[in-house]
């Protein structure tokens, strides 16, 4: 049998990048146009919103400044709350606190890992102002309930969808439809631009108001009219990150088919009686709505997950963890928050840990991977 340890090293992401984009980006840099709203941009941005059904898109240098841009457009500020899951990139709970509002968690389901509906609507005070669901993995959030829930409280919805581009709800996709919609770029992500995002919104004025708060709050007109009435940063998308965008956009659809068929294939591979023989849980195998942007698996209690990562490293296999649990980290210890407060989110987070998942991983890596963890369980 081959040493494990001497297979190619598997990490348990990779970006795909073709030729064909690289030659756009050389194109770019030749041009003399590199930065804010030129031609890549522009095209980058109508192709988004065809793909969100001709919704208004803009785009920017981060999943993370479209969630805080989405709450500034909601006029959520000091003195509001906002509801949202503990179980996500740190990102998701910072921006409710940048822009001077107060994050509120509620705990996640234990199957879906997105957030639970029942604990938003208990965790809903008169303050509450807006939820930031997260579509964890790619599999979309309960839309029905979500919205229900939201038009019930007259709540406004950012929806953190960094990870479900391609993702569908009912066969409609992710962003074609709901209130403001965020999805990440960065690297690691379904389609990527290195780091950016774009965020969905509902109309021309929130999209006048998303460019503004992207660029410093300019407006201009004419040769040489210019004014600033809001506050805003320097947010936007390099012409550099729109030429990747554009040549993964491309392909969208091709990674996202190639990721359904390695996650079918994990599942076949795991076998209908993984759980029951190893105590470990597998995703929701959906198979109809989700793009599968991470393949998660919840190990057992009785195995550390850094010992469970440590044996896999000797395997050869390097794994992700996504997320620790945002509530517990210092910054947010300091904020009131402990322990015991969201007992199935403390658990998945502690315990969660995420196989390799990419459009060119092969099935031979997978059935690798699937070996590895069975044998890691023990
Ligand atoms: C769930 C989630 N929210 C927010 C973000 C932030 O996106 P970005 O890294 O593009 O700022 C990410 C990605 O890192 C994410 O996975």
């Amino acid at each position: 049998m081959t040493d494990p340890a001497v297979l190619p090293f598997l990490p348990f992401t990779r970006p795909t990048l073709d030729e064909a984009t690289i030659g756009s980006v050389t194109e770019v840099l030749r041009s003399g146009w590199l930065t804010s709203n030129g031609p890549k941009v522009q095209a980058f941005e109508k192709q988004l919103s065809a793909y969100v059904g001709g919704r208004p898109v803009r785009t920017y240098n981060s999943g993370t400044c479209t969630m805080e841009i989405a709450l500034r457009i909601a006029g959520i500020g000091p003195g509001d709350e906002v509801i949202t899951t503990p179980n996500s990139w740190v990102a998701t709970a910072n921006v409710i606190i940048e822009v001077g509002a107060t994050p509120v968690f509620a705990d996640i389901d234990p199957r879906t890992h997105n957030i639970d509906m029942t604990a938003v609507e208990a965790a809903i005070t008169p303050r509450t102002r807006a939820l930031i669901p997260v579509h964890m993995a790619g599999l979309p959030c309960d839309m029905d309930a979500l919205y229900a829930l939201a038009h019930r409280h007259s709540l406004r919805v950012v929806e953190d969808a960094a990870q479900a581009i391609g993702s569908t709800w009912k066969g409609r996709r992710i962003g074609s439809f709901g209130d403001l919609v965020s999805f990440s770029f960065q690297v690691n992500k379904n389609i990527m631009t290195a780091e950016g995002g774009c965020l969905v919104v509902n109309d021309a004025d929130e999209a006048l108001l998303a460019e503004k708060y992207r660029l410093q709050g300019v407006t201009r007109s004419g040769l040489d009219g210019i004014d600033v009435d809001v506050l805003g940063g320097k947010l936007n998308m390099t012409e550099i990150a729109a030429a990747i965008g554009l040549g993964q956009m491309a392909r969208l659809e091709e990674f996202n088919a190639r990721r359904l068929a390695l996650a079918r294939h994990y599942f076949g591979c795991f076998g209908s009686d993984f759980e029951a023989r190893y105590g470990a849980e597998l995703p929701v195998a959906d198979f109809g709505q989700c793009n599968w942007h991470m393949f998660h698996l919840v190990l057992p209690d009785r195995i550390t997950r850094a010992a469970f990562m440590q044996k896999m490293l000797d395997h050869n296999i390097g794994l992700g963890f996504h997320y620790a649990a945002i509530h517990l980290f210092t910054f947010y210890r300091e904020r009131g928050f402990k322990e015991g407060m969201f007992p199935v989110a403390e658990r998945v987070c502690r315990q969660i840990v995420t196989l390799p998942l990419f459009p060119t991983l092969t099935e031979a890596d997978v059935e690798r991977v699937v070996g590895a963890v069975k044998a890691a369980l023990g």
